[in-house]
């Protein structure tokens, strides 16, 4: 007999804006192994459940309802590195649309780097981000579980979910000193610093007043717009999306059978809902990278379960980048079972061989969505696109 829960179902949630945007969530429920421990592989999909009547996807705080004015300069902001100390980092020079929008690299390189991706470089000894860049691709969905949507301002940042809601994540990396602050300010002085710059930009003084009404810029709205042209950045559409919608063609055969293998493996205890992600922490043990201090995490060694939303499109993986492929990360789940704290590990089976190819299969289908990858021709302050990133 089997020691797991009997007949646990494949409760993955799809992203779907349906109709006109609501928030249709259709539940695919997978009947899980029987007692006898053999695996039925007939698919039920249930009505489609609305939840909450949203009438859009992406919650925004009430303060700051996203407009087009908004999403604009939270653009231009992004891409611009005049929010870097010393102007040579901009936040697409790591969450860049070509790399998914994160950076491709183990662990980031902040200000003093050039180049992007696998390609940016920095002189030997310089401070650098120790943790792997996430994309900010549908980060404006985090906090979404089978529960329903955070609230955007309790929506969970960062791979211990220090930060809540993109408001207030957004100041962060202009703040740290390795990502865009650089030594030249110190974090009390940075912020103002980056809003009397863009005062003296009269392209950004006009785009403020356009976003946010007649007065003065203000580091609250660098943070607003930002938030917002984050929001804008998601994607719905996605081969599994579809495939929940109701295209059954949607899924090829290879990934029918990865969802089933991911499912029975007990992947979806913790990668569950629309997201893939339970949004909670887990210490899974996951090995340092050789040669870097250890990181704690949240303090005990747990980090948040990593959306596999566009997983196939931003490797490396886990907060430190230690694995390159995710076959790697199959191969870590083989063992996690016997160094781990995390009891929801136990029972999980890892994929080996063709099952892990389909299981790959299946993740490529949750990361074919399509978004916004608008690289802008040039920002207000007239600096380099994206900073020091050719
Ligand atoms: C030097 C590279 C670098 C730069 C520049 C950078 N980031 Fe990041 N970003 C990271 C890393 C690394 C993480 C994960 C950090 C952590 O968990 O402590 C991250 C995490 C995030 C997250 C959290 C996503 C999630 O799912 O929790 C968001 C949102 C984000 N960054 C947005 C931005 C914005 C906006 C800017 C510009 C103001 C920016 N980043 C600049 C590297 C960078
Ligand atoms: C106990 C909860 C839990 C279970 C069960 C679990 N995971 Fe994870 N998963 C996590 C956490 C937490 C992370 C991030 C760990 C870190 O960065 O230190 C993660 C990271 C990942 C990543 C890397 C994503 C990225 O962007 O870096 C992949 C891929 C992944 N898991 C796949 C799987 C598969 C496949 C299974 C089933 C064999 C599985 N997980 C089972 C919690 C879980």
């Amino acid at each position: 007999m089997r020691a797991s829960k009997p007949s646990l179902n494949l409760r993955a949630f799809a992203l779907s804006t349906a109709s006109a945007g609501a928030l249709a969530l259709l539940a695919l429920l997978v009947p899980g192994c029987g007692h006898d421990g053999r695996f039925d592989e007939t698919l039920t999909q249930s009505p489609a459940l609305a939840l909450g009547g949203t009438e859009n996807p992406v919650v925004a705080p009430a303060a700051n309802p996203s407009t087009d004015a908004k999403v604009a300069l939270g653009r231009d902001l992004f891409w611009d590195p005049i929010l870097s100390g010393n102007r040579d980092v901009a936040c697409a020079s790591c969450h860049h649309p070509a790399l998914g929008y994160a950076d491709g690299r183990r662990t980031s390189i902040g200000t003093g780097g050039t180049g992007l991706g696998a390609q940016r470089t920095i002189a030997p000894g310089a401070p650098t981000p120790n943790r792997n860049a996430m994309t900010i691709l549908d980060a404006a969905f985090n906090g979404l579980t089978l529960d329903g949507p955070s609230t955007a301002l309790g929506a969970p940042m960062f791979w211990d979910n220090r930060a809540r809601s993109l408001e207030q994540q957004a100041l962060g990396p202009i703040a740290a000193e390795s990502e865009m602050r650089g030594s030249a300010y110190d974090a009390e002085h940075i912020l103002p610093e980056v809003v009397a710059r863009l005062s003296a930009v009269p392209a950004y003084v006009a785009r403020f007043e356009r976003a946010f009404g007649a007065g003065p810029v203000t580091a609250d709205g660098v943070a607003s717009a930002i938030a917002s042209f984050e929001r804008s950045i998601v994607a719905t559409d996605a081969s599994f999306d579809r495939y929940m919608r109701g295209d059954a063609t949607a899924l090829t055969a290879q990934q029918l059978r990865g969802m089933a293998v991911f499912e029975r493996s007990g992947c979806g205890g913790c990668h569950a809902g629309p997201m893939f992600s339970d949004f909670e922490l887990h210490a899974l043990g996951v090995p340092d990278l050789p040669g870097a201090a250890h990181d704690a995490g949240d303090g005990r060694n747990r980090f948040r379960t990593a959306s596999l939303r566009f997983v196939t499109r931003t490797g490396p993986y886990m907060h430190n980048g230690v694995f390159n492929t995710l076959d790697d990360v199959y191969r870590f789940y083989l063992r996690a079972d016997d160094r781990a704290a995390d009891p929801q590990l136990r029972g999980v089976r890892a994929p080996r061989g063709d099952d892990a190819a389909d299981v790959s299969a299946f993740l490529a289908a949750l990361s074919d969505g399509t978004v916004d990858t608008t690289v802008p021709a040039s920002v207000p302050s007239g600096l380099p696109v994206g900073g020091a990133i050719r």
